[in-house]
């Protein structure tokens, strides 16, 4: 039996983090399927060298030779550039990869003790005003843009399902529904109602019993996030909302090197460190491989293996609890991709 990871380093630090994060599965050894890895291409770099962000190849190669996958980052022009799509919204859909998972904790001072901030942002990854559907008119005052925003009961079942799961699998066993219901009645209405439903649905009967359900209006949870993290647990949002909490949460923990994420559907999952391409610091050995290394183990924790994922998961806060010094830049030490990596896998 093998597991086989489709590797997608992407664009700038991708090529330096994912290395690392596949190094990470290696280590495990006999605790997990052994890994096999297939080398796929896409990227703004690949687009302006062939024309194509993301080949067809890629797709088919994920969709029949992958059970899941590990993608770095991609670059994205600012400007519009003709012909240009982002190869990860693609994929996303392509995958159908509807819910995007972002957990968020600081490391705890004391080992064995409960860490500050410990929750998880489970997005809807398909609607909301994600559906891009815009139009201009001119009016009589002027200009008018609308946006339409899409919520399905279809989605919102779905998504709270994941969350509800999420939840299982974690101590507190409390959903978050964020939503603004109050002034968007209909969508954020049904959206909150749907997911409120998921417990009653005669499919899952009695399986999420042993989860709580609270709920936030969008704005206040932002306060309460930053005010008292340690209220959250498993944090389930529509597109947007869940968009702007997930990189709100990810600045409670210091560097977004530290972040990982996984894309997941019914059928296959993907892992992604937050972070971008970061072409500023981009091959010089210094990007923190800690988010792409923690999307490894977030994508077997999604698979089914937690004892994969706790191992990396241990190792990775036995090094953050380490020498700062022996740390990469972007959290004050002096440490290399390589060096860190290497600290990691050893302890792994
Ligand atoms: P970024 O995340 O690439 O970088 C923001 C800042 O954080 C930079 O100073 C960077 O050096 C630092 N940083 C990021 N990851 C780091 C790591 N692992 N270790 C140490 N420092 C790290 O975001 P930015 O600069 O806004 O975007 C750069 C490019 O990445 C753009 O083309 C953007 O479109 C793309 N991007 C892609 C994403 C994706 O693939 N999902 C997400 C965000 C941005
Ligand atoms: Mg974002």
């Amino acid at each position: 039996q093998s597991l086989r990871v489709g590797l997608i380093p992407a664009d700038g630090i991708g090529h330096e983090v994912i290395p690392a994060a596949r190094d990470a599965l290696l280590a495990l050894g006999s605790s997990i399927p052994k890994p096999q890895f297939v080398d796929l291409l896409a990227g703004f770099d690949l687009f302006t060298r062939t024309g194509e962000a993301l080949p067809e190849e890629t797709v088919q190669a994920l969709t029949n030779d992958c059970d899941c996958a590990l993608f770095g980052a991609v670059s994205s022009p600012s400007q519009k550039v003709a012909g240009y799509t982002s190869p990860i919204v693609a994929l996303r859909k392509k995958l159908d990869l509807y819910a995007n998972i972002r957990p968020v904790s600081s490391v705890s001072e004391i080992p064995g003790q409960p860490p500050k901030v410990d929750l998880m942002v489970v997005r809807e990854n398909t609607e909301c005003l994600y559906v891009k559907q815009e139009t201009m008119t001119t009016g009589e005052h002027g200009k008018e843009a609308r946006a339409t925003r899409l919520i399905t009961e279809r989605a919102s079942r779905r998504i709270g399902k994941m969350a509800f799961e999420m939840a299982l699998l974690r101590p507190k066993k409390q959903v978050t529904i964020i939503h603004k219901s109050n002034v968007l009645s209909v969508t954020d209405g049904l959206f909150r109602e749907t997911v409120r439903g998921v417990p009653k649905l005669p499919e899952v009967a009695g399986k999420y019993d042993s989860v709580t359900i609270a709920e936030q209006i969008v704005d206040s949870a932002v306060y309460r996030l930053f005010r008292e993290p340690e209220i959250f647990d498993v944090m389930v949002a529509p597109n947007l909302y869940g968009d702007i909490l997930s990189d709100a949460a990810a600045a409670l923990v210091g560097s977004l090197g530290l972040v990982p994420s996984v894309n997941a559907g019914d059928k296959f999952v993907m892992g992604e460190p937050v972070h971008g391409s970061a072409p500023d610091i981009a091959g010089k050995n210094i990007a923190n491989p800690i988010a792409a290394i923690r999307s490894a183990a977030l994508m077997l924790r999604h698979l089914g293996y937690p004892d994969g994922a706790d191992r990396i998961d241990k190792a990775v806060d036995e090094v953050l609890r380490g020498d700062p010094l022996a740390l990469t830049p972007d959290l004050g030490g002096k440490g290399t991709t390589k060096a860190v990596t290497d600290a990691i896998l050893k302890l792994i």
